[in-house]
Parts: C-alpha cells; structure tokens; sequence
C-alpha cells in the first residue's frame, strides 16, 4: 500500500512530457506468485526538447529485474530503480531508442485490485487511473499513447482464455502445458486503457454488423453456468452500438468486442479498448435473481462502457484534471440511450433524484470540488458524482442552450478534430463555440465553479397592465477554497400555466433573453416581465431539471397541488408533488422536534390518492411520485441540526397518514396489479411492479400489513417483488414471524449466490433505528461476507454509512465505532474502496451537536491512525477541513 506522500498535483503544473512512447510490447508469463513482464517500448524524445533530459518512468511496488537499451544490458551506474519510479539520467542523444524492461509481479498478493490481480483464479488487470504502473515502468498518464502489442503466456489448463485489447492475432502452444495469445491494439491509446484476461471462463457469443458492414465478433466471459445470465447484457450491448450509431454517428471500429464479467471489482465497469472488464454485478442478472433495478443499471452500464470507445478510448484526456471530459460526456449519453431505450420522463426524474441524493451533498459540504478539479492529491478519489452526474448535467445544459441540431453538430465537430488526441474541457467547449458561433466563456464556470448555485424566485401579476413578472436571484454559496464566486449563465426552462393546464403564450418579454421556453439567468438578478398575461399563472420552473440548481419559488401549497395535476412537464409535475411532500416532511420534523404528533393536511393525503390512481399517468411516474423523499433528502433540505430519529418518526406518520386515507383506493389498485407472468424486465413491466410495490409499502403501514407483506413475500415470483416485500417486513415489521421467516428462507435459498445474498445484506443493513448497529456486526461474521470482496463490503457496511440514517448516526456514537474499525480493516487490503465508504460521513457538520461531536471524533481517531493510505487521509482531512 502507498502512504501518502502529500504530494499536491495541480493543473496549471501540466506539462506535456519529454518522452513519447509510440509503441508497446508487453510479454506477461503469467503464475499466481510471480508474474513476469517484460516491456519492449520505444521510447522518442519529443518535437522540441531540447539535449537529452532525464527519462522518468512511473512505478508503484515494482521490482526491476532486467533493463536494455537498443539490445544492451544497462550499467547499474546508468539509471535508478525504486519501487515507485526508473530513472535513466542520460538517455541515448539521438533521442530514439528501445527500451527493454523486465519487472516482476504477483497478482495474487495483490488486494488492491490495481494492476494485476487474480479474482476467483482469473487473471485480470484494473488501471485506471494510474494502475498500469503496478505492471511496469511506464509514462503512466493519459496523454502518452501507445500502440500495444500484447503476449500472454499462461498454462493452459490454468488459463485456456487468453484475452488483451485489439484484435486476436496469433495463438499457439508452447512447452510443459503452456499456451499463449498474441494481440494488437491498432489504435494508439494511454495506458490506463490497457487490459488482460486469462482463465477458465463460459462464453456468450454474438455479432454485431456495423453501418458500414464491418462484421464485429461479440463475446461475454462470465464463470462456467452462468453463461443464460449474460442474456440480457448481450442484448444490451447489441443495442448500445446501434444507438451510438443512429444518435451520435459513432461507429466501432476493431474486430471484436469483449466483455469480462469478475467479482472482484472496484467500481462498476472498466472501459478497456475491445475488452471491457465489469463488476459481475452489472452483468449477470435473470428474475430469479435480479431486480428491476439490476436490469436497467446493466443495460445503463454496458452503454456507458461501450459508449466510452468514442468518448474517452478514440478521443482521451490530457490529464486527470479532463477526467469529466470522458465521464461527463460519456454518462449523459448512457442517459440519453436509456431515456430512448425505456421512458424519457421517468428516466429523467431518477436521474435528479440520484443527483440530489449523491451529487448534491458532495458540493454542499466539505469535499466540495469543480466538475474540473483545479488540484488533487489522490486521483482515485475524484471518480465523484461531481464528475460524473454534474459533469452530464453540464453537457446536458450545452445541449439546452445551442438546441439539439447544433448540438449534434458540435459532436461531429468534436470526432472530427480531436479523433486520436488526448483532450481538454477548452477543447470540447470550443466545438460548441464554433458551430453555435456563442460565447460559452461564462457558461464555462459550470465546469471550474463548485457548489450548487441557488436560485430564488417571486412572480406577480398585475391583471390591469396584463403583466407577469418573475424577480429572480442567483447564487452561489461557498465551497472550501474558493469563497468568491462568479455568476453562472444558468438556463431556466419554464411555463406558465393557466388554469386549464396549458402553458400560456405571451406577447412580449423583457429583462433577460428568453427562448424556447428557457429563461437564460446571466445577472445576479432579473426582472422578466411578460405582457399580454391576462389572467394569473401558476409558473412552472427549471422544467426537465434544465440546471443543476437548488430553486426556492415562493409559491402556495394550492399552486404546487395544481402544478402536479396539470403541468405539461412531467418532471415538474413530479416536482411539484416531490416539493409539497418535502415541505410537509420539514414540518412534520419541526413538530415531532416540538414534542407534537405531526398532522397533515386532508388534501395532501387524497391528491397521493389522486395520483396514484390516475390512469393517464405511466405506472413508473405514479410508483416514483408515491415514493416519500428519503430521510436524507429531507435532512439536506433542513441543512442543519439535524435529528435523524425524529426525521424518521415524521416520515412514518406521513406514510401512515397517506395509506389511511387512500387504504381502500390503494388495495384495489394493488390488487388490480398482480404480477405480470411471463416475467418481462420492459420498463413497462417493470413499472407495475414498481408501482405495486410502493403500495405495498403504504399498505404494510395499516393494521394486517405484516400478514400482507408475507403474502407478497410468499407469492412473489421475480426478485424485484420478492426483495420489496423482504424490505418491507425487515424494516417495518422486524421480529415479526413473516419477517424472521422470510430472512430464513431467502437466506436458505440464496446463501450460494454471492451477488444475491448482497441484497440480504443491504436489506439488513438498512434496519432503521438503533439496533441496525449490531446487525451488521453479526453479519460481518456471516459465512457469505468477505471483507475483501467490494461487492460485499459496499453491501453491508456501505449501505449502513450512507443509507441507513437512524442507524449509522446512532446518538451514542456506536455506529461511527463500527464504521472505524471496519473502514480501517478494509483499508489495510484496500484502500479505494476504504475512501469511498470514509465518505459517508461528509455531511457531518449538519448533525445535531451531540451527534456531530461524535462523528468529529470518529474522523479524529481515523486521522490520528499511522501508516493511512494516500487515498483514506485526503477524504479525512478534507471532511475535518
Ligand atoms: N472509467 C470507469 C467508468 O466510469 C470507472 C472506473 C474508474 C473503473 C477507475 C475502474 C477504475 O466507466
Ligand atoms: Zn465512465
């Protein structure tokens, strides 16, 4: 593991390399103790730099065993070998020259999951960001690209597959057992795309014919057996590459395309050319064992990771600080195909919610960053929603304000120029400059400004003149090291809407540019005035969440009801109701804080009724308007002082309030929904079951519910029911016999499969209240948990940090001290997965005093432990910052 060094990289310090390494040889001889590799790289000074400097190469825990220049054995004298760096101070003059590197490694002590490592007996590689390094020496950053030429040597029975990037161009075999595969990767790419499989794994092939005819050969590598589970991935990606076609002109481009599923994985999915590596998580799935939820994250994932040949793999990053340049760009295309694959409107309001539920709370506390980072100690920890989900909703906000047409065109321009390149965020904003012919320099600050700017609006109406006028005001709050903020050209699309649920036409307005239904915010204030507005409006604002903003609308409770019964949008229509059930909620608190029972108003209560059965609505749009925001949401709109338990105690009482009034409505909707056989995991399917089961949630609240949620356990046939109704009776009706029997029996039925026993550690984890606490504690000792499977890990403990509120901030502090102790245990094998679960407790400043006392000397005693990794102490500190 790396300590950390403290060493600071900024982005005004790029500097584009001396050496070049146009191209890349690597032989690997692989055994699970002691890997060889050696690396024949070319190395080439670059146009313009002048003598002969210092070649640098980048390694982490390398050891060294043969170097060569151009055929000769290097005097020891002649170059320095550390474990993290080569140093070779007088290169050849002549400024080209082949380098030979043999290192040695041994995938299988590597608990990590960088570099080379085993998972299940299968060889692997993960190197992004900086990965490639734990391999071999090697210009180890995004703007070297290379054309690879890959051998893999292997025993054959160990490792009958033998997989890299590009295309397969030679194999055969060799003495005492061994085999070994030769491929090549025509188009030059930066390390961090580098890949290498080799073991004994089942295939799903396919093939794909491209728009120019180009037959591609498709393959999916799952463990043997589970080859029916790959099913849907395939179908998946057969329909990514057509999308990417018909919307974005991209074409692919090698031979063949792989696809590697392993169950020890870091993050989701590794974009590697020609071999994509995922999480078996975002591959294997069936309604047996994979929810609806399972379904639509592989068919979003497959797209994104596909999507990235183009944005990312054909055209790269210049640096780490671009890294929104492919993940940005690349999530709102894996949006766009899953708003055409499934339903726009619904997509749309899952994207916010899990903006607002992971992104929000990032740029409202302490790690706080730009969509573009300005400086970063460890890179691994910058792979954020900030990056990712802002980093989409900037792109999506281009394509707001030039209009879809010139968006396109920018795209083109885009491939166009940059193909083969490694990029910047200028690069990409100067394509949309030069179709549109507008100045995007102050939309840029989208992407160099953290935080999450605020707008406030007032309308009135003046009936005499015919006038409405909206008062608007941004802005934006501070964010740790940048405390001066400029203001951002924020595009607020709107309607206005009469009485009738029409959006309104106006004569004429004033006090900002206003286009096709999108008020562009430019100033610290508007006054937009519009005439010809006979009667009074109700306004529908930020309409398909056309900015990334927080929005405080003084509006009465009768216009948000009305705005969710007939506004046009169905993301505002959404809103609307999401906004007047949040505003409920805060007031709820307030009183449950006060002592008081919280009450509610009678007509909240009929317009759930009133939505849920309202047949012109997708079942999906009613199943996600019934859903009550979650404790967190409500928390992030209070801000401070916060008290999770009464947070809780408020949203039962709503949800209870909400099932009584609307009981027999609900029931006989619920029971109009029954399960749909045969399982079909469409979003239309999938939406009745959604929609059935949020009822089931309400209705578990009345009296007879747990006998219900026992039923529904009993007769569910597909994962997504049978997980919803184990949700339910865990949650709700603990220690009940349904519940403990249900516990049972799906433990029983799934304790061999690994990914479903993670839902029956996330369903436990998430018990709210103060007992969640030992739970967890029992199940970290469960056979099926591991502390150093990811997958396992973000299950039980993750979901107890972030999404179990009453039981993670437990008021004595014994859910911080579980999540000490674990976090520190992970981090010894693994330190970025260690980091990402240490920021569960970012938003700890908002807590209660006591609380927040307590979860201060929980990032104390983490921060006061010796040896952290780099990765754990950047999160520390900048939290306790
Ligand atoms: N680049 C991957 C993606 O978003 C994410 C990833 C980053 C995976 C780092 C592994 C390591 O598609
Ligand atoms: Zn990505």
């Amino acid at each position: 593991m790396r300590t950390d060094t403290g060493q600071v990289f900024r982005l005004e310090d790029y500097r584009p390399s001396d050496y070049l390494i146009p191209s890349t040889g690597l032989t690997f001889r692989l055994s699970p103790d002691e890997t060889t590799v050696v690396a024949e790289l070319t190395v080439e000074r670059r146009n313009g730099v002048k003598g002969a400097p210092s070649l640098i190469l980048d390694g982490d825990g390398l050891v060294l065993r043969r170097i060569e220049i151009d055929g000769k054995t290097l005097e020891p004298s002649a170059y320095q070998a550390s474990a993290d760096q080569l140093v070779i101070a007088n290169p050849p003059a002549s400024g080209r020259f082949k380098l030979l590197l043999e290192t040695q490694i041994a995938p299988s002590k590597n608990e990590a999951l960088m570099g080379l490592y085993r998972s299940n007996g299968v060889y692997c590689t993960q190197c992004e960001a900086e990965g490639f390094r734990r391999i071999t020496y090697f210009l180890d950053r995004p703007d070297i690209l290379s054309v690879y030429t890959v051998r893999v040597e292997a025993r054959r029975d160990e490792a009958p597959l033998l997989l890299s990037n590009g295309n397969p161009i030679e194999s055969g075999d060799l003495e005492d057992g061994w085999h070994y595969a030769v491929w090549h990767d025509p188009f030059p790419k930066p390390s961090y795309l580098f890949a290498l499989v080799a073991g004994d794994l089942g295939r799903v092939g396919d093939s794909f014919v491209t728009a120019s005819g180009r037959s591609v050969e498709l393959g999916i590598y799952v463990e043997h057996g589970k080859e029916r589970l790959a099913t849907y991935a395939m179908d998946a990606l057969k329909r990514s590459m057509r999308w990417d076609e018909e919307v974005f002109g991209c074409e692919y481009d090698l031979d063949v395309f792989n696809i590697v599923a392993v169950s020890d994985f870091n993050m989701g999915a590794m974009e590697n050319k020609g071999l994509n590596i995922f999480n078996d998580k975002y591959v294997l799935a069936d309604e047996e064992t994979a929810t609806d939820t399972d379904f639509a994250n592989i068919e979003a994932i497959i797209a994104h990771e596909y999507f990235h040949n183009w944005t990312g793999n054909r055209i790269t990053c210049r640096d780490w600080f671009q890294l929104c340049l492919k993940e940005g760009l690349t999530v709102f295309r894996d949006h766009e195909f899953s708003a055409d694959q499934r339903s726009r409107a619904v997509k749309r309001i899952a994207e916010v919610r899990t903006l607002r539920a992971h992104q929000f709370p990032e740029d409202q506390g302490p790690l706080a960053h730009p969509v573009r980072p300005r400086r970063y100690r460890e890179i691994n920890n910058f792979y954020t929603a900030t990056v990712y989900e802002k980093g989409s909703e900037v792109v999506r906000m281009i394509r707001t304000i030039l209009g879809a047409k010139a968006f396109r065109e920018g795209m083109d321009l885009y491939f166009e120029r940059h193909d083969g390149d490694a990029a910047t965020i200028e690069d990409f904003l100067k394509v949309f400059e030069d179709v549109s012919g507008q100045d995007l320099s102050q939309f840029a600050l989208w992407y160099h400004q953290a935080g999450t700017p605020n707008v406030t609006v007032s309308g009135s109406h003046n009936a005499a003149s015919g006038e409405f006028t909206l008062e608007i005001e941004q802005s934006v709050p501070p964010t740790p090291s940048e405390s001066r903020k400029r203001l951002m050209h924020i595009p607020l699309a709107f309607g206005l809407v009469d009485p009738d649920g029409k959006d309104m036409a106006y004569a004429d307005v004033e006090g900002a540019d206003v286009a096709d239904g999108v008020i562009h915010l430019r100033k610290r204030r508007h006054v937009v005035k519009f005439s010809g507005i006979a009667e009074r409006p109700s306004v529908s604002l930020n309409r398909g969440f056309s900015a990334p903003i927080t929005l405080s609308v003084a509006q009465s409770a009768e216009d948000r009801a009305f705005l969710a019964r007939h506004d046009s949008d169905a993301f505002s229509r959404w809103q609307a109701f999401n906004t007047l059930l949040t505003e409920t909620l805060i007031t709820a608190f307030r009183s449950v804080l006060g002592g008081k029972a919280p009450d509610f108003s009678p007509e909240l209560l009929k317009l759930a009724g009133t939505i849920a059965t309202d047949e012109t609505l997708e079942p999906a749009f009613r199943a996600l308007a019934l859903m009550l925001p979650g404790e967190a949401d409500i928390a992030r709109e209070i801000g401070n002082n916060i008290d999770p338990d009464a947070l809780r105690a408020g949203r039962e009482a709503l949800t209870f309030a909400v099932a009584k009034t609307n009981r027999e409505a609900f029931s006989a909707l619920y029971a109009s929904l029954n399960a749909a056989r045969p399982f079909s995991p469409d979003a239309a399917s999938a939406g009745k079951r959604a929609l059935r089961n949020v009822l089931l949630d309400y209705l578990s609240a009345l009296p007879g519910g747990v006998g219900l949620a026992g039923d529904h356990f009993a007769a569910a046939t597909n994962m997504t029911d049978r997980a919803a109704a184990l949700s339910v009776l865990a949650h709700r009706h603990r220690g009940s016999q349904q519940a403990t029997d249900a516990l049972a029996s799906f433990e029983a039925r799934y304790c061999k499969d690994a990914l479903v026993m993670d839902k029956w550690f996330q369903i436990q984890a998430s018990t709210p209240g103060a007992e969640a606490v030992d739970i967890v504690r029992s199940l970290m000792e469960h056979p099926a948990f591991s502390i150093s499977n990811p997958n396992r890990v973000r299950s039980l403990i993750g979901t107890f940090a972030s999404a179990n509120q009453t039981g993670f901030h437990r008021a004595d502090g014994a859910g911080y001290q579980l999540f000490v102790d674990t976090v520190l245990a992970v981090e010894k094998r693994n330190p970025q997965v260690a980091a990402r679960l240490a920021t569960a407790l970012r938003s700890w400043r908002s807590l209660e005093p006591g609380r927040q006392a307590k979860a201060r000397e929980a990032l104390l005693t983490m921060s006061s432990t010796p040896n952290l990794s780099a990765d754990l102490r950047d999160i520390i500190e900048r939290t306790l910052a």
